[in-house]
């Protein structure tokens, strides 16, 4: 029977509070989701009054100064600090996005920081993206052609070749698409999910790759592929802008045009 609650071991509990450094005068409250299996306890939410007048502007930074001012427990995942490596992707305040682009100031009151959902935790924000990451490779997500490379050593696009990969050569495998996805949700262990099925038709889309057919067979499944129902929440929460949805309908007119 399909269960619309949390189990008794998953429900948050309220975890501990630390207050601001004495002196400060302009604080803002984080609270931070924490879970660490290894211990056998519910998952928890610490709350953290951070000084604004010593913060940078992004929740990131707010996060990294709770680590190293603060609480030094607290596991996140982060390299670039500007939107390009997709490792800091989480839920603040309700919505999938990046750390170091979600201003502080765009959250009202007390800023809600969760793990991406529906994803098993490795430790607090760090989500297990073992599974997802099998989805890629599955994809096989490298330039396939058996014709040799002309002598000059590259194979050349038209401009208009080229253009087709834009909107799509963007995506940092952040998965905040995915993780938004109620398809994704509920048929997550056999539907691909909007960040892979953008993945699989950067390479459909390349002119330079000679797979397309076999490509495009690989996705003809009832789970991989068709668990899309266009319901559009990939596209409005990707923090690049991208458009997932629309990526998965250019796959399906694809399987239709060459099936006519
Ligand atoms: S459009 Fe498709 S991939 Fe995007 S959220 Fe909806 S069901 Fe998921
Ligand atoms: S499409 Fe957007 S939200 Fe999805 S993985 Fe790529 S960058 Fe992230
Ligand atoms: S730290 Fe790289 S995208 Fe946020």
């Amino acid at each position: 029977m399909v269960e619309f609650s949390l189990p008794k071991n998953s429900k948050p509990t309220k975890g501990q509070h630390h207050a601001a450094p004495a002196g400060a005068k302009n604080t803002k409250r984080f609270d931070v989701y924490r879970y660490d299996p290894d211990s056998g306890a519910n998952p928890r939410i610490d709350s953290y009054d951070v000084d604004m007048d010593t913060c940078g502007p992004m929740v990131l930074d707010a996060l990294l100064k709770i680590k190293d001012e603060m609480d030094q427990t607290l596991a996140l995942r982060r390299s670039c600090r500007e939107g390009i490596c997709g490792s800091c992707s989480m839920n603040i305040d309700g919505g999938n996005t990046l750390a170091c682009l979600k201003p502080i100031e765009d959250c009202k009151g007390a800023v809600k920081v969760y793990p991406l959902p529906h994803m098993p935790v490795v430790k607090d924000l760090v989500p297990d993206l073992t599974h997802v990451y099998a989805q890629y490779a599955s994809i096989e997500p490298w330039m396939k052609a058996d014709t040799p490379p002309p002598a000059s050593g590259e194979r050349l696009q038209s401009p208009e070749e080229r253009a087709k990969l834009d909107g799509l050569w963007e995506c940092i495998l952040c998965f905040c698409c995915t993780t938004s996805c109620p398809s994704y949700w509920w048929n997550g262990d056999r539907y691909l999910g909007p960040a892979i099925l953008l993945q699989a038709a950067r390479w459909i889309n390349d002119s330079r790759d000679e797979a397309t057919g076999e490509r495009l067979d690989q996705l003809e499944d009832p789970f991989k592929l068709y668990r899309c129902h266009t319901i559009m929440n990939c596209t409005n929460t990707c923090p690049k802008g991208l458009n997932p949805a629309k990526a998965i309908a250019d796959i399906k007119i694809k399987m239709v045009e060459r099936a006519g």
